[in-house]
């Protein structure tokens, strides 16, 4: 692949060429090496012709290509969205002399000329470690004459696996145990929860630490993922979860609320890694991207790809005052990716503006702790602006804080105009109120921007609130400024900028 196109991102992981959508068979080896897979159209530039790509990292932000790891086994059959486990204790008897055998699961899904067929749930097993896959000869493993039952995504619980795999358009997740990978029986749906758009898509059900306030782990909980498509409240494709207890048969949520991994348009279909160690952050990636212009961005007439993954995020739940259980999405630490720090100063009611025309990346990555938030003295005035502009074609993408009135934090890509798309919405905001320490009175907050090119994630208070966000500028935003305004007297804004150095 080229990753030398203006709108490449640089520490994303994109494909070498063609599209790109879900990514699928999420699991991390005995190696530590992260093994990622995805829904691959090698030949086109829009959605079809379904493969599964393959990609592999010490890190997660160095991506390296591998050779494509599934491929259509017939004339319109594609493999579809799904999962992958090492199968250590051979569960599965493929794997009599090895301990790093890979199953991976995935939804075949037939085509007849003018109709779909059935989708099925089948498996195929790797003797290489997860490079090169045989289809089982039992397959399906889960039959049915369902045009729309998708995306298993498999875990291990206590002394038996269980899938969940999406009857999209019933609103339903089934759950299905298996004691060998291979023999699944059905054991309870979760239906007709949070948000329904048009179809459930890619669930997910993982556990997660939970985690106090000061970040010590105090227990474990469920969450269920459920990717909503279309029909997501900003348009097209959104993900929601609901924080549960899981019994190996049943999930039973906490509350009936909707909660969603990201307040933009381009996060969907989120997988979290298998074999992330018990007790530890969940770690996930997600698809950068939204079906409603996906096969329209103009990356691929003008570069040859399409659609990139998120950045990795830490996932942990947290109790938030009133809303309860809360799902964090931590930026992983960036550090294999930072070069040199261009910028690191303190200030109160100030701006600061630097021109990064010379970084070869044009990416950044940037972080703002404003401290010592005399709260009773905030006015609605209060303001926290970051932009990223082009001097030559006035282009920018904004985003700011409100400290006061409903504290919305806010992202606008309206005056970017490389792409014009109806559903290309300029705007995205979300409630996000700085937190108060109970012993000094005084309040925090902090910004994260991890700047790519042609996406730009930001994450509020270490992940509570979080956003990714695609834009294409006709040139590159190569200017950064930080603006403080109207913040109360002794508050500081610390702000840290780094380039960030191609990992392609
Ligand atoms: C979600 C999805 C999945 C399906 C895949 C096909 O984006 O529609 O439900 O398996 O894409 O590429």
């Amino acid at each position: 692949g080229n990753y030398s196109g203006g709108l490449r991102p640089q520490v994303h992981y994109s494909p070498p060429q063609g599209f790109m959508n879900d990514p699928n068979g999420m699991f991390v080896d005995a190696n530590g090496t992260y093994h990622l897979y995805y829904q691959y159209n090698p030949t086109g530039l829009g959605a079809g012709n379904q493969h599964w790509g393959h990609a592999t990292s010490n890190d997660l932000y160095h991506w390296e290509n591998q050779q494509i790891a599934l491929f259509p086994p017939e004339e319109n059959v594609f493999v579809f969205s799904g999962s992958a486990v090492v199968d250590v204790n051979n569960t599965s008897g493929f794997f009599p002399n090895q301990t790093n055998g890979v199953v991976a699961f995935f939804t075949l899904a037939r085509y007849y000329p003018t109709a779909a067929g059935p989708q099925t749930q089948n498996i195929a097993y790797s003797l290489d470690g997860g490079y090169t896959f045989e289809l089982y000869d039992g397959n399906p493993v889960v039959d049915s004459t369902s045009t729309q039952f998708r995306d298993p995504k498999v875990i291990w619980y206590e002394d038996h696996w269980v899938a969940v795999i999406a009857y999209s358009q019933e609103f339903a997740v089934g759950i299905f145990t298996s004691p060998d990978l291979k023999d699944w029986t059905f054991a309870s749906n979760f239906s007709y929860h949070g948000l329904l758009g048009t179809q459930y898509e890619c669930p997910n059900l993982v556990k997660l630490p939970v985690r106090d306030s000061d970040g010590a782990v105090t227990g474990e909980a469920y969450v269920m993922t459920v990717s909503v498509q279309p029909g997501a409240p900003l348009g097209g494709s959104i993900t929601e979860y609901f924080p549960g207890d899981f019994n190996g048969t049943h999930f039973i949520p906490y509350d009936s609320a909707t909660r969603l991994t990201d307040f933009a348009k381009d996060n969907y279909a989120a997988q979290y890694f298998y074999g992330v160690p018990d007790g530890e952050d969940a770690i996930s990636i997600g698809w950068a991207s939204n079906w409603q212009y996906t096969q329209q961005v103009p990356t691929g007439n003008l570069e040859g790809w399409r659609s990139a993954m998120t950045a990795p995020r830490a996932n942990y739940l947290q109790k938030a005052a009133r809303i309860g259980k809360t799902m964090i999405n931590k930026l992983i630490d960036p550090a294999p990716v930072l070069d040199e720090r261009l910028e690191a100063t303190t200030f109160g009611n100030s701006s600061l503006t630097l021109d990064f025309s010379h970084i070869a990346s044009n990416a950044l990555y940037i972080e703002a702790n404003v401290t010592s938030l005399n709260t009773t003295l905030i006015t609605g005035d209060a303001t926290l602006n970051l932009t990223f502009s082009s001097p030559s074609s006035g282009e920018a993408l904004r985003s700011g804080f409100f400290f006061g009135g409903d504290n919305p934090f806010w992202i606008d890509r309206g005056l970017v105009r490389g792409f014009d798309n109806i559903f290309f919405t300029d705007k995205f905001s979300a409630a996000n109120v700085p937190h108060t320490d109970s012993e000094t009175g005084l309040a925090s907050w902090r910004m994260q921007a991890l700047f790519d090119r042609s996406i730009c994630e930001w994450f509020a208070d270490g992940g509570v609130q979080a956003a990714t966000v695609l834009f294409y500028p006709t040139q590159p935003l190569t200017t950064v400024s930080l603006a403080a305004r109207a913040l109360p007297p002794g508050a500081t804004v610390s702000v840290a900028v780094w380039a960030l150095k191609s990992a392609w």
